[in-house]
């Protein structure tokens, strides 16, 4: 997509209830904005104060660009200000988490559970010999016992790195082989929409030819005990019998690795983002304390899976370290019918609700009876990640979930940025179409390829000037793909996307700007379906692209050329399309899939997807004098 169109601005705007921001603790977002202006650090530091630090730390910020450190010299563990300080100061029988499962089952555990058990955990993890710096991977369906995973690897200093459990076999071996995992962390099964998921096999599959893996933990989602399968396997359980019940945290610099998360790039490798352990942990602390605004007697769900950066920073880290209480339920939005996230919110009094584009699409859809049969009136806030929040969704989100009250909170943001960075804070006019303003703290634009400001209407791309707490540190093994986001535009974070802004510096997040596509609200290269695909005996090139969806956002298209012997049929399509499934995951199979004798390319042989695209949009291809033929 180019970046140079222009965009018609005449939002409708809602005007929140005063009490909103009367009662937020961000308060006046001008005021607050100014104040970070007049001391960046000052401000970081302030928000800092309130986790619990082992040692304090000597400067807040150390800026040699393109890398950041933040909060040099100071000591903490996040798993200590995530569960220690809460035990401690008040919040020990509050509930922590509340999980439902598909089948409906329930467990609730409270702070102090939760403690305990991510110790024993921790324990065990120690017992295997894991250490400070170990990377485990964690592959694992919705259960609590995914959260008590993450903060026992966090406790000992252990780095996760979390695959989404939809993933297949080969994307998992790739991830597990890049990050040099020790461990693996898995369940017999998973479930979804009725459905039963082998996790523990397609683990078997990709932890071949992975050295690095010693162990592989296998939880029974039935809490029996499990035949093992061979000598890697352990039982998540047995291994916690006779360990000791208390396990210190680690001590952790400000700048020791958190975690890796693996996200889409333009090649068809994925870059694992790396996370420090201060600089995460302020990011998301404030934001889910000043942009949720979460409060004492909130119920948080947000219903992303711990997979995706949401999921670490809005389910797991930001909402537990602010001590509140999280619903975790492994459902999906239809199944068994579309009202049982309705249900859930009526159930347990959800106050806060953070769900995606595509989820408000797909209920916008089947009606409006589904969320009028339930008792909404508990929610407060209601927000949307992910992709752009198209105006109709916003409307029926706004009227029908939100019953006309709820504030928007459309979260602009990245796995790579760590928390939130663009949005209406709570109290401020909102308007479809459009996430928002920089939070306090950031500091954005849009620009034109030189840097450049566009004027209000005009489309750029969408930079971050100043570095953050929470940005990534480093993509793992490849410091120049780090280097790459902030040597586009001057010295600046390039984001990648496309953006709008208006009179008022209300940002409108358009889409991607490279060969990112988003698939109901998934990050997915083209390079990575297309390697895919040519990995396939039968496909000589392939060329994938974004085309509209109403409900996923965009889907994905596939081109392709065979090689000699192969010829198109209806079979070899859903052969292609399994394949791809098999390979990566559902999320990536092809919507349609389309023969060619040959891709358009460029004379130096680069394959022009841009011409595919107008083609099948029936748009203007722009210049296309690089075209072979
Ligand atoms: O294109 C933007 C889109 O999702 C991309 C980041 O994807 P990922 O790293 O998977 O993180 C998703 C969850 C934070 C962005 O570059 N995106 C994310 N949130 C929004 C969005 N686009 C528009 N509006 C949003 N609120």
């Amino acid at each position: 997509m180019a970046e140079n169109f222009d965009v018609k601005l005449d939002s409708k705007t809602y005007i929140p209830d005063p009490s909103y921001l009367e009662n937020s603790a961000l308060g006046d977002y001008k005021k607050a904005y100014a104040e970070f202006l007049s001391d960046p650090d000052g401000f970081w530091a302030e928000k800092a104060r309130e986790l619990d630090w082992i040692k304090p730390w000597d400067k807040v910020k150390e800026w040699n660009w393109p890398n950041a450190r933040w909060f040099c010299g100071g000591k903490l563990n996040i798993s200590a200000n995530c569960l220690d300080r809460h035990v401690k100061n008040g919040r020990r029988n509050k509930l922590a988490l509340i999980w439902k499962g598909e089948r409906g089952k329930e467990e609730i555990y409270t702070y102090r559970q939760l403690y305990r058990a991510v110790m024993k955990f921790a324990n065990a993890l120690k017992e295997l010999g894991v250490q400070k710096g170990d990377r485990i991977c964690l592959y694992m369906p919705f259960v609590p016992e995914h959260v008590i995973a993450m903060l026992a690897c966090v406790r000992i200093g252990a780095v996760h790195s979390i695959v989404y459990a939809g993933f297949g076999a080969d994307a998992l071996h790739s991830r597990i082989k890049d990050a040099e995992a020790k461990i693996v962390i898995t369940a017999d099964v998973g479930i979804r929409r009725g459905k039963i998921v082998q996790l523990r096999s397609i683990v078997a599959d990709a932890v071949r030819n992975s050295p690095s893996v010693e162990k592989i933990v296998v939880l029974s989602r039935e809490r029996c005990p499990i035949e093992l399968y061979s000598e890697m396997e352990v039982d998540f359980y047995a291994i916690q019998e006779g360990v000791s019940e208390e396990c210190p945290p680690e001590e952790m610099d400000s700048e020791d690795p958190l975690f890796i998360l693996y996200t889409s790039g333009t090649t068809g490798t994925p870059k694992g983002i790396v996370h420090s352990s201060g600089g995460y942990i302020v990011g998301a602390h404030y934001t889910s304390k000043y942009i949720f605004d979460i409060k004492e007697n909130d119920v948080h769900w947000c219903t992303a899976d711990p997979g995706w950066i949401t999921g670490h920073s809005y389910i797991v880290y930001g909402p537990l370290s602010v001590g509140a209480t999280v619903l975790i339920t492994e459902t999906t939005p239809d199944y068994p019918d579309p009202g049982i996230w309705w249900s859930l919110i009526e159930e347990f009094g959800v106050t806060i609700f953070y769900t995606a584009p595509t989820a408000i699409r797909m209920f916008m859809k089947v009606g409006e009876q589904w969320p009028e049969k339930y008792d909404l009136s508990s929610l407060r806030i209601i927000g949307s990640v992910g992709e752009p929040l198209n105006p109709e969704a916003f409307e029926w989100y706004y009227r029908v979930i939100g019953r006309n009250k709820c504030p928007i909170l459309d979260t602009w943001w990245q796995t790579e940025t760590g928390m939130h960075m663009i949005t209406t804070p709570l109290g401020q006019p909102m308007k479809p179409g459009f996430a928002g303003v920089p939070i306090p703290g950031v500091v954005a634009d849009v620009v034109d390829k030189e840097g450049n400001p566009v004027p209000p209407g005009q489309g750029g791309l969408l930079v971050i000037k100043e570095p953050w707490p929470a940005m990534m540190r480093t993509v793992y093994n490849n410091p120049p793909r780090y280097n790459h986001y902030w040597n586009q535009i001057r010295d600046w974070y390039t984001v990648g996307d496309l953006a709008v802004k208006d009179e008022e510096g209300y940002i409108m997040v358009i889409g991607r700007s490279d060969d990112i596509l988003i698939v109901a609200g998934h990050n997915l290269g083209t390079a990575e379906v297309e390697s895919a695909l040519v990995a396939h005996k039968a496909v000589a090139e392939a060329a994938v692209i974004g085309i509209p969806d109403d409900l996923k956002g965009q889907a994905v298209k596939a081109f392709v050329t065979l090689r000699q012997g192969f010829v198109p049929s209806q079979k070899l399509v859903s052969e292609l399309t399994y394949h791809v499934r098999m390979t990566i995951g559902p999320i990536a199979m092809p919507s349609a899939i389309e023969f060619m004798d040959k891709l358009p390319k460029t004379r130096s042989g680069k394959i022009m997807r841009r011409v595919l695209k107008a083609k099948e949009l029936g748009v203007d291809p722009g210049d296309i004098s690089t075209l072979e033929e």
